[in-house]
């Protein structure tokens, strides 16, 4: 293992939000950060050394994207998730969940209905509240252990007439990556009531051995006229920072739609060292993301093994993403009880399960995404905490 993933950067003091935001978040200084998604995990050198030189250059004005750079994204989404794309499909935006904003501004009419499934990455209640469409659940069913989707739920919710479908693939928090047969069955029925699918895939490429990343949208031409795909180098090779991301949107009137939006909202710039940052990624970076998902792998293995040793917590095990789904409920705590455990007795600052839905009442969410070391100094404190309460 490179050393590389050993250790880190002191990231305090870097206007970092996981680790400058502790106090503000965990009342304490003291507290370890294993919240938001990035990772304390310096980045590919071919990207630092990209930046670098791009830096050197010296001018930031005003950038364009070309055919080449369009090129690397579908030649890595090819390679990666083999989806013959086309390089018109392309389009730019500051991050996902700016593109998921104008996909709902654009694909959708006030009033209308769009579903997501709960449990969830919190911005998708807002993404569609905050412009006046309906918020409809179809909320996972969850068996202890294993999620899986509720089709029958779902499909009584595309009868009342449903305009859009948030998908979340691999799914954050609940670290499901979906299943050939699982996305067939969810694209017939969009297809069927004719249902918009906004897919966020932007952990598409964080994905543990023995599962596989399909991208819905391949699935046929029917289904990728019927969808818009988010998609982003940001989670897989930290760089959220750099604000860049992209969507592909094969069917022409939708990103003639979105091509519109963006432009109204001035939101149609491109981030110049992003630019920089996704051609290196894509073009030099695979060898880190192996080596990435070998480091996730072993983490995983190590607070889902620990934690079966335990009554009181189980670890979902996630088959892609850089998160752990905790469920605590047997701790038979209150939600502010369980969260209050969690910072004041384990000094640990971990996600609110409750941000993610009602679903996630009892639950917590860890980032495992550092050096294994950090990992298992977090665990090591949570187990004394446990032990202390007995
Ligand atoms: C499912 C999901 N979508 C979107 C984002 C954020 O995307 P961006 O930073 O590109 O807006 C995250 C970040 O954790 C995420 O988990």
């Amino acid at each position: 293992m490179s050393s590389l993933f050993e250790d880190f950067p002191n990231r305090k003091n870097t206007r970092s939000a996981k680790w400058d935001m502790v106090r503000t978040l965990y009342g304490a200084d003291d507290v370890q950060p294993m919240w938001v998604a990035d990772m304390d995990l310096t980045i590919a050198e071919g990207i630092k050394q990209a930046l670098k030189n791009r830096v050197d250059h010296g001018i930031f004005g005003y950038t364009i994207t070309d055919d080449e750079i369009n090129e690397h994204v579908k030649q890595w989404i090819l390679t990666q998730h083999q989806w013959e794309t086309d390089t018109n499909w392309v389009v730019y935006s500051p991050g996902v969940i700016p593109t998921l904003h104008m996909a709902v501004l654009t694909q959708t009419n006030p009033g209308d209905k769009i579903v997501i499934q709960t449990p969830v990455y919190p911005p998708f209640f807002d993404i569609v509240k905050t412009h006046d469409r309906e918020l409809v659940t179809n909320p996972l069913i969850y068996d202890g252990q294993y999620y899986t989707i509720d089709f029958e739920d779902l499909e009584h919710s595309f009868k009342q007439g449903v305009s859009a479908f948030i998908l979340c693939n691999p799914h954050n928090p609940v670290g499901r990556v979906w299943t050939k047969e699982e996305l067939e069955q969810l694209a017939k029925l969009c297809l069927q009531y004719d249902v918009t699918i906004l897919s966020d895939e932007i952990h598409a490429d964080l994905i543990y051995p023995g599962h596989k990343h399909i991208p819905i949208s391949s699935l046929s031409e029917e289904v990728n006229q019927q969808t818009i795909t988010c998609l982003s180098p940001t989670k897989t090779f930290n760089i959220a920072g750099l604000q860049v991301s992209y969507v592909i949107i094969p069917n022409e009137k939708r990103r003639k739609a979105m091509n519109k939006a963006f432009r109204k909202y001035g939101m149609n710039h491109i981030n110049t060292l992003g630019i920089s940052a996704i051609e290196a990624a894509y073009t030099e970076g695979k060898e880190w993301l192996d080596q990435l998902i070998q480091l996730l792998e072993r983490n995983r293995d190590l607070v889902v093994d620990t934690l079966a040793d335990r009554d009181e917590i189980t670890a979902i095990q996630p088959e892609g993403t850089y998160l752990i789904w905790l469920d605590c409920t047997n701790m038979k705590l209150g939600q502010a009880e369980l969260k209050k455990f969690m910072q004041e007795k384990a000094k640990v600052g971990l996600n609110d399960g409750i941000s993610f839905g009602e679903e996630g009442n009892g639950f917590m969410r860890m980032n495992i995404a550092s050096p294994t070391a950090y990992v298992q100094e977090g665990l090591d404190k949570i187990i004394a905490a446990l032990d202390d309460l007995n």
